[in-house]
């Protein structure tokens, strides 16, 4: 159904000519097309309004052609669909102004009705199928429950997240109420997602790497574990935990089709830890997009060399930022799509 399969075919673990290429958070502001719309419109309109969503989605696609387009959104509007409000301040990043901080707090958390609620990525999620007309798969993702509790609870982004970690560690009860709550959201929303039509689903666990490996288990894992179990049937779950190497073992078995590495862990160590049968994603160095074009192409080749091209999804280790240079991108995604053997 699906023209350029390459990337459901990596997650199922086929043999293919060369990996897919997708970058995380490709849609954004190292585009000029995209900085033009974030002139007109703040962020959370961006997010909301599907013509604006699913444009956005489609912008690196049209300049560069990777194998997979994820929806232009973010993570946060979890929470806010839980009543917790959330903005986004210009040159700040997220802000929560009532965060949560005790059992009391999470009195007035809700489990949201997902149609009701984010209809709206729904909606995006149909217009941005029409508008690729089934040429690349297009992927959902949803925030890790920890990764959501951070912001809950530090109210804002952070270097550390103390105040979260302290939340879990003063507060365990509450805590794990607050992180079911938001995997009972999350479960509903990433099923209405492949229904409204997407291929695949990431979860983000951007935070994950905050917490020891005993609590990453108790705080992190076991709520992205139940995320998986209910929706890998549904579609092939991509599980990307930043700084989170040493819950690779355990990721591995947890029946997800894939796992993001970041680029503090080698290929050869990320395939040892994951017993070398599932398929990975990652791990340019983000700041690595910086070097000359030359020197990204031949990195990209010697990081393919690396993984394999088998059962492996070409993309960096962790989101672009924003001052990368558009031909620096360029460079990154013609290497894969160039690459032979
Ligand atoms: O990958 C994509 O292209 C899809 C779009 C996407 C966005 N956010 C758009 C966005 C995705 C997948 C996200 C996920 C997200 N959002 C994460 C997890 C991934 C990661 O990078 O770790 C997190 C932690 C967030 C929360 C968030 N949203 C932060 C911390 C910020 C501020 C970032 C900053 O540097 O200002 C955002 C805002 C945001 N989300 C932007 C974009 C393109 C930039 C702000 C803007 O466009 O106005």
């Amino acid at each position: 159904m699906i023209k350029n399969d390459l990337f459901l075919r990596a997650l199922k673990g086929e043999t293919v000519d060369r990996p897919p290429v997708w970058m995380m958070r490709q849609a954004g502001r190292y585009l000029p097309e995209f900085m033009e719309l974030k002139e007109k419109y703040d962020f959370f309109t961006r997010c909301q309004t599907p013509e604006l969503a699913s444009e956005i989605t489609i912008q690196p696609i049209r300049r560069f052609g990777m194998d997979a387009a994820i929806l232009f959104s973010d993570i946060l509007v979890i929470p806010q669909a839980m009543d917790i409000e959330v903005q986004m301040k210009p040159n700040f990043g997220p802000y929560l102004p009532d965060p949560i901080r005790s059992a009391e707090d999470l009195d007035r958390v809700i489990v949201p009705s997902i149609e009701e609620s984010l209809g709206y990525v729904l909606d995006a999620i149909s217009m941005t199928k029409e508008k690729l007309e089934d040429e690349i798969p297009l992927i959902g993702f949803a925030g890790s429950p920890w990764t959501i509790l951070c912001y809950c609870v530090e109210g804002q982004g952070s270097k550390s997240f103390d105040k979260a970690r302290g939340f879990c560690f003063t507060q365990p009860e509450a805590a794990h109420q607050l992180l079911q709550k938001i995997t009972d959201t999350t479960i509903a929303y990433l099923k209405a997602k492949v229904k409204a039509g997407v291929n695949a689903v990431q979860v983000f666990d951007s935070w994950g790497g905050m917490l020891s490996p005993v609590d990453y288990q108790e705080f992190s894992f076991q709520y992205i574990q139940q995320i998986v179990d209910a929706l890998k049937d549904d579609a092939p779950v991509i599980v990307f935990g930043k700084g989170c190497w040493f819950a690779l073992k355990e990721m591995a078995q947890s029946g997800a089709s894939a796992l993001g590495v970041d680029w503090t862990c080698s290929a050869q160590n990320a395939r040892y830890l994951t017993g070398g049968n599932i398929t990975l994603q990652g791990n340019f160095d983000p700041a690595r997009l910086l070097s000359p074009p030359e020197t990204i192409k031949k990195m990209v080749t010697q990081m393919i060399r690396e993984f394999g091209k088998d059962k492996y999804v070409v993309n960096l280790g962790h989101g672009i930022l924003p001052h990368i240079p558009v031909e620096n991108a360029r460079a990154f995604i013609d290497a894969v799509k160039k690459y032979t053997e």
